[in-house]
């Protein structure tokens, strides 16, 4: 990435100022969630590192969904530390840690579907800074500008994703890949240094996925943003995230470049011993009869 890539992209984003590239841009430390009886999340600790694609795997019900609603904010953690850009940030409200820069998709409203794509990407920022909407209507002349810098923020940002030509569609009107593309937009429009993706693919096409897929890489090439990503599709971790992270009973199990988690076989038991989902996909062959290859994972789709 050259300084000149840096200064010329409108909604290229700092991925933490002045941390340096050794010091994770997320930290995860002895984290516990317990629903009940149920530990959901059991003494987990991981990091992220700043500019990264981090993929998070694992076999259903290894607590990656509730991993991320600890790290946004949605819930409340039993136990351990939640550190962001340096600063702690377990404890958080949900529209705090947005505020400090770690967006998860779901963290902005759903699309409206009898808006356009433009208006929709010109809400976010609305949304981010209410009160200051708010304001303008007691400062009229003030909107104006800032209305026009959404726009303009807005347009560039749908540029950037090619959805450009879409821009006074409904959304109502958009298919299942455009409308994850325009939630990707939505996101970007939050200006976030972190992203947290809930399998992106999930209802995709496969060819819509791999436009998807690029989105997401050039995404984090060209604006700097850190991406972490939980996706059952193995064709998906494999090509798109470095590197993945295996979680398991609440716990990272192990972590490695896609080929080393791919290769590893207590990733291949956790799988198998779990839900029986990796077995069942592997057709007519035992569990111990099979390699730990893509079709086997890619088949553990049971959340898509
Ligand atoms: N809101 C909740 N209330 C009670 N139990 C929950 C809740 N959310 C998740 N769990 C439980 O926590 C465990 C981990 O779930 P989850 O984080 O959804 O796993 P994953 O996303 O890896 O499939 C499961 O046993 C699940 O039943
Ligand atoms: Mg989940």
């Amino acid at each position: 990435m050259t300084s000149s890539q840096i200064d010329n992209n409108p909604i290229r984003q700092s991925t933490g100022g002045q941390t340096a590239d050794s010091q994770p841009i997320l930290e995860v430390r002895d984290l516990v969630k317990d629903f009940g009886g149920v530990r959901a999340v059991d003494h987990c600790s991981l990091d992220v590192m700043p500019g990264t694609i981090t993929g998070l795997i694992g076999p259903n019900g290894a607590g990656k969904t509730t991993l991320f609603n600890l790290i946004s904010g949605f819930h409340k953690l039993t136990a351990g530390t939640i550190t962001f850009l340096g600063k702690r940030i377990d404890g958080m409200e949900a529209h705090e840690t947005f505020h400090a820069g770690l967006v998860r998709t779901f963290q902005i409203p759903r699309e409206f579907k009898y808006m356009t794509v433009l208006e929709n990407l010109m809400l976010v920022p609305a949304n981010q800074e209410g009160e200051r909407i708010w304001a303008s209507w007691f400062t009229p002349w003030r909107i104006a500008p800032q209305e026009r810098a959404i726009e303009r923020q807005a347009l560039e940002t749908l540029e950037f994703l090619n959805l450009d030509h879409l821009k006074d569609e409904y959304a109502a009107n958009l298919s299942g890949g455009q409308k994850k593309l325009l939630e990707l937009g939505r996101t970007l429009m939050a200006k976030p240094k972190m992203i947290l993706l809930d399998e992106p693919s999930a209802g995709v096409s496969p060819a819509l996925t791999d436009l998807l897929m690029e989105d997401i890489r050039r995404t984090q090439e060209e604006t700097g943003i850190t991406i972490l990503i939980i996706e059952h599709n193995m064709r998906v971790v494999m090509s798109l995230c470095d590197p993945v992270i295996v979680l398991s009973e609440g716990r990272k199990l192990m972590e490695g470049t896609p080929e080393e988690v791919q290769r590893d076989e207590e990733v291949l038991r956790a799988y198998l011993g779990f839900s029986g989902e990796a077995s069942a996909a592997a057709g007519e062959n035992t569990a111990h009869e099979t390699a730990p290859n893509e079709a086997e994972f890619g088949e553990t789709k049971a959340g898509a």
